[in-house]
């Protein structure tokens, strides 16, 4: 391989030709049509499972069997599509995570993405076993070191295996953020800090159990530049969402990727998700009025994520992102990364990596 060309990257015995995972985005935003795009681009495609079954019929007279099918039909049309690599990004505060686990396993998914919460005791539907004896791999998304020797600490202790990989989001990441809202600007949180820690924590398991463990960045990364920073860092790969909104792509409605292209930097904001967390977004008159303290009345009859407090909760986010999903924007909005003000238009997944590929062969040069 020459030194100029982004290097592969290996999980196991799994190898994207580029090292660039393209993050999991819910309700529908990234399903098999991003996802097999990006694998077949050589990188790794990953498909939302958050509110996955929000397209079905039955969504709101059986959201559990709608979620189960909407994802294993997404998964199988991706498979049906690419040769190449396909995740799915599961969150731990979904109430039916542990079905969303086993669907994945049982389609032989290559990658599990687990965000939003620390996977320490596995789900009762899914066993160290089954996931020793699958081909599938697992990949925390975790935002700070101590979280990552803690997880790991928990799977050696109690099931003498640790994570394939690890996926450390800083706070430039779009979506729900694993940060206090006082910890979004503070340096000592900035990726480029998380990372060489992240590194040290994982490399004693990596000579314990002789598994590889790659550490991948996310969180703002938006050139080949930046790529090439994190690998120079000693990540070996990268997971990016908010580049892959603005292709053609995409799943989501053509007014929700404009709005991409449209915002500016003041227009991206911090909110207080129901769920719990702080999110990433972009401002709008929704949630301009959410802020003046209008409600949005809703009825809730599954309570999609089991942290969300619909009861006290203006509006319901599930809803509110499906809208804008759907190019809604008067019902709901979007989430997005910090860098988001920087896309200018649509591309192709197959362009964008081409440009990402020169750009890091330049910034090596
Ligand atoms: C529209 C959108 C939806 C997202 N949904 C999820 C999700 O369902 N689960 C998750 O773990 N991360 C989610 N994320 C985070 C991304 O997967 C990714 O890690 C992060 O945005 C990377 O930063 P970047 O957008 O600056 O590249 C979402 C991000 C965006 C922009």
């Amino acid at each position: 391989m020459n030194r100029n060309e982004l290097p592969p990257l290996r999980i196991g015995e799994k190898t994207a030709r580029v090292p660039i995972i393209q993050g999991g985005m819910s309700v529908g935003v990234s399903l098999a049509g991003l996802a097999k795009a990006v694998a077949d681009a050589g990188g790794i495609g990953i498909i939302g499972t958050a509110g996955i079954g929000s397209m079905e019929p039955d969504v709101h007279s059986d959201y559990a069997t709608a979620n189960k099918r909407g994802l294993q039909r997404e998964i199988r049309i991706a498979r049906r599509n690419t040769n190449g690599l396909i995740g799915v990004n599961i969150m731990m505060a979904l109430s039916d995570y542990d079905a969303m686990m086993r669907i994945s396993i049982d389609e032989g998914v290559d990658f599990i993405f687990i965000g939003a919460g620390l996977l320490l005791r596995l789900p009762e539907m899914v066993k160290i076993e089954d996931i020793r004896s699958s081909k599938t791999k697992i990949v925390p998304i975790i935002s700070s070191p101590k979280g990552v020797s803690v997880m790991f600490k928990y799977w050696s202790r109690f099931y003498d295996h640790v994570p394939d990989a690890v996926v450390v989001e800083g706070p430039m990441a779009g979506g729900h953020l694993g940060f206090t809202t006082e910890m979004l600007d503070d340096p000592a949180y900035a990726l480029e800090n998380l990372v060489p820690q992240v590194i040290e924590e994982v490399n004693p398991y990596r000579e314990r159990y002789s598994k590889s463990i790659p550490v991948i960045a996310a969180g703002g990364i938006y050139t080949g530049a930046d790529i090439k920073k994190y690998l120079d860092m000693g990540a070996e790969g990268v997971q990016m969402a908010t580049r892959f909104v603005a292709t053609h792509e995409c799943d989501a409605s053509i007014k929700f990727k404009q709005m991409y292209i449209d915002c500016r930097k003041e227009d991206i904001t911090i909110i207080q998700s129901p769920v719990g967390m702080p999110g990433r977004a972009l401002r709008n008159d929704f949630l301009d009025a959410v802020s003046k303290g209008e409600k949005m009345p809703f009825s809730c009859n599954w309570k999609c994520l089991r942290t969300c407090d619909y009861r006290t909760s203006p509006y319901c986010i599930a809803m509110a992102l499906v809208s804008a999903k759907e190019g809604r924007l008067d019902r709901g909005f979007a989430f997005a990364g910090a860098n988001a003000y920087r896309v200018d238009r649509l591309y192709t997944v197959q362009e964008l990596i081409d440009i990402l590929a020169a750009e890091y062969s330049e910034a090596v040069g």
